[in-house]
């Protein structure tokens, strides 16, 4: 086995520089903002891993059956020999590519890109150990600004899996698309994991679920603010609220004062106030249409050439090519 390499491009400083100015612009906006990234410190991505096993969020098992089926399939169309993936998390469902490319024995390279340093340290551990044959060259980086890591000289294959790309605001999505496909040669591949317009009883309830998991993990943000600014949240006081904005077509998270709060950030020497019932939305999740998609991916410059669904027809994979 050779040693996986770990490439640090948004390093802590990095991580701290920007939660400072996105704290102040987004706590003293009207209505009160955060931006998701800053959920996944070890205990947030711990937490997202307990809200894939919920059994009221579907989506990581929906993805996974259609992996299981089209995995193979992914790996004849594109005969990848990097395999780059976009907020790799613990990269578990990704294993289901990678053995069909290592089967196609087409596979050289591994990259795994994620804001988590330790969320991409375990995964890459653990799939270099399991993958002795394959070189894993992990990235810590934000993917929405700078894709500068995914050079390569060999044919490429971009995974963004999980939904994960409905948590960028829409003039981010395409900011993003844009940034992917300005990386990529004509012909090489995107595969795109997109949750779809379904019941919003059943959005809700998979971002609200009755164990409380996800108000857990939603609250964590609170404590990732203390501990990196000096902010005396007291989590506690804010209540989990998961709402689905049927103009938008986005689930959205907020955290709402029980109560008329000040809240001291000692690093911003900032107190923010907070009215009773006063909210910040700390993430969106934009359901999909196969329209969007298909047409999202072509301002972008991707042709769409194939779309497949799980059963029930909840979330959606899309292959498309660099044209
Ligand atoms: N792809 C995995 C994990 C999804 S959770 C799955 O399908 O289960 C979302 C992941 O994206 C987390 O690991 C989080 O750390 C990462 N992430 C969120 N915002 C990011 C950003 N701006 N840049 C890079 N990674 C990001
Ligand atoms: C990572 N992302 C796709 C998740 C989602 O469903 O939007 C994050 C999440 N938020 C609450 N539950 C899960």
């Amino acid at each position: 086995m050779s040693e996986p390499e770990l490439i640090v491009r948004f390093t802590d400083a990095d991580a701290a520089r920007e939660l400072r100015g996105e704290a102040r612009a987004g706590l003293t906006d009207q209505p009160k903002w955060l931006s998701p990234k800053w959920f996944y410190d070890a205990a947030g991505s711990n937490l997202f891993e307990r809200i894939t096993e919920l059994p009221e969020y579907y989506q990581t098992r929906a993805e996974q059956q259609i992996l299981q089926r089209r995995a193979l399939e992914i790996a004849e169309i594109t005969g990848a020999a990097t395999l780059v993936e976009l907020g790799s998390g613990s990269s578990e469902k990704t294993r289901l590519l990678l053995d069909a490319l290592r089967k196609q024995q087409t596979l050289e390279l591994f990259v795994p890109l994620d804001v988590s340093a330790s969320a991409l340290r375990a995964a890459v551990d653990s799939i270099a150990l399991d993958y002795p044959e394959l070189r894993v060259r992990g990235v810590v980086d934000d993917f929405t600004s700078g894709l500068g890591a995914l050079q390569s000289n060999t044919a490429r294959l971009v995974a963004f899996l999980g939904g994960t790309i409905g948590n960028l605001l829409p003039t981010e999505r395409a900011g993003f698309f844009d940034s992917v496909r300005a990386a990529l040669r004509p012909g090489e591949w995107l595969l795109l994991g997109t949750d779809l317009v379904k019941d919003p009883r059943r959005l809700v309830a998979a971002y609200d679920d009755a164990q409380g998991v996800t108000a857990e993990f939603n609250r964590n943000v609170l404590h990732v603010l203390n501990r990196e600014l000096g902010a005396d949240f007291a989590p506690g006081e804010f209540d989990h609220v998961a709402l689905w904005n049927a103009e938008q077509e986005w689930i959205e998270m907020r955290l709402r004062a029980r109560r008329p709060l000040r809240v001291r950030l000692a690093e911003l020497a900032l107190d923010v106030d907070f009215t009773a019932g006063e909210e910040i939305r700390t993430e969106i999740s934009a359901k999909f249409r196969r329209d969007r998609v298909h047409d999202e991916l072509a301002a972008a410059g991707f042709r769409l050439h194939r779309w497949w669904l799980d059963d029930a027809g909840d979330f959606a994979l899309s292959l498309a090519v660099a044209a």
